[in-house]
């Protein structure tokens, strides 16, 4: 039996935090044996935001090793950089040509980001979600695990497809969101009404995966609870859900379990818990990170081999969908 095919992608901006790790990465680790794999560092879709040439470069390389050192494996998995198939981008303008201008319109991050960035909202900001189509899209994937967020995004990618198929005929695959049922939206620790992410400003804002023991552990006790006491899952109780959830994911223990295991106990207790939880997490993570970015030629040729493998796939789909707008 044929495997289904997976994709997913994530941005080599800022540092990979904590959720970057449960909502997605994790996640496509633990499910390398079931699917075909394709996962792809995306610097294309980062010059949105203006980037200093030489630390993009140096962050594609960083991430693209964390992504290893989290345990994504080549023998199961493919990793490669989008900017090295030109046909991402080149997919995305025929994609543009295809998507009115009010469904874009109504994409939230494109709002959030020119809010942070209003000195640079340009028209790569506001088209970024018909470069994501173009991922998803030319590899003709089942399923494409990701956090919550990138959910408009994903539904943007399947009309977008649907409607292609149904003017020109079948081309696309329609690919699913597998969005995870916990930890699918990590908030920040210093304010739980927000999304953990990148770009925000607060020290204690994101746990990132190469965070010391001693950081993760003063991250975890700034972190914003509330005035009760009781230690139980509540969805009204944002900043202690938020804790319990990571709790949950990383010990793999039930919900029952983990109340019984707090009853009685204080705040500072879970904190501790949770902080030596994270850094048992990180440690072996952190370790071959280290190892793995040393080791320049290796990472250079994964990535290269990445490319290479999947390229053909990615041209397939490309030229199928010139031919079929008649470009071909
Ligand atoms: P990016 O780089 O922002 O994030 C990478 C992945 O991490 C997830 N994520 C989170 N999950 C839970 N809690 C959080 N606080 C949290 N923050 C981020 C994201 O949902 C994502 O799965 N547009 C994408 C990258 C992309 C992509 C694609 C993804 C480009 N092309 C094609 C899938 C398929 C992004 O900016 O992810």
């Amino acid at each position: 039996m044929t495997k289904k095919r997976v994709f997913s992608g994530i941005q080599p901006t800022g540092n990979i935090h904590l959720g970057n790790y449960l909502g997605a990465v994790k996640n496509w680790v633990d499910s390398q044996d079931e699917y075909e794999n394709i996962f792809c560092v995306v610097n294309t879709h980062a010059i949105t935001i203006r980037q200093d040439p030489k630390e993009l470069k140096k962050k594609t390389y960083e991430l693209a090793s964390m992504l290893l050192a989290c345990g994504i494996d080549i023998a199961k998995s493919n990793l490669f950089i989008q900017s090295h198939i030109d046909e991402h981008a080149a997919l995305a303008w025929i994609l543009d040509c295809h998507i009115p201008m009010g469904d874009m319109s109504r994409m939230t991050q494109f709002k959030d980001k020119s809010v942070k960035n209003p000195k640079n909202v340009n028209v790569g900001l506001f088209n970024y979600p018909a470069l994501m189509a173009a991922d998803i899209l030319l590899y003709q994937v089942d399923d494409v695990p990701v956090g919550e967020d990138q959910k408009q995004h994903l539904e943007l990618a399947r009309d977008v497809a649907m409607r292609f198929n149904r003017d020109y005929g079948e081309c696309f695959k329609i690919p699913k969101p597998m969005i995870p049922a916990v930890g699918a939206r990590i908030m920040g620790l210093d304010d739980p009404q927000t999304k953990m992410s990148k770009s925000a400003q607060g020290e204690n804002h994101a746990i990132f995966l190469l965070d010391s023991p001693d950081v993760i552990s003063r991250k975890f006790k700034k972190a914003v609870t509330d005035s009760q006491t009781s230690i139980v899952f509540d969805q009204t109780r944002a900043g202690l859900y938020n804790l319990l959830s990571i709790y949950e994911i990383l010990t793999g223990k039930t919900r029952e379990e983990i109340e019984s295991e707090f009853e009685g106990k204080g705040y500072g207790h879970l904190k501790t818990a949770l902080a030596e939880v994270v850094i048992e997490t990180l440690r072996p993570i952190q370790e071959n990170y280290h190892r793995i970015h040393k080791e320049t030629g290796y990472l250079e040729s994964v990535l290269y081999n990445g490319a290479q493998q999947v390229r053909p796939i990615a041209k397939a789909t490309y030229d199928k969908t010139k031919e079929l707008v008649g470009l071909l």
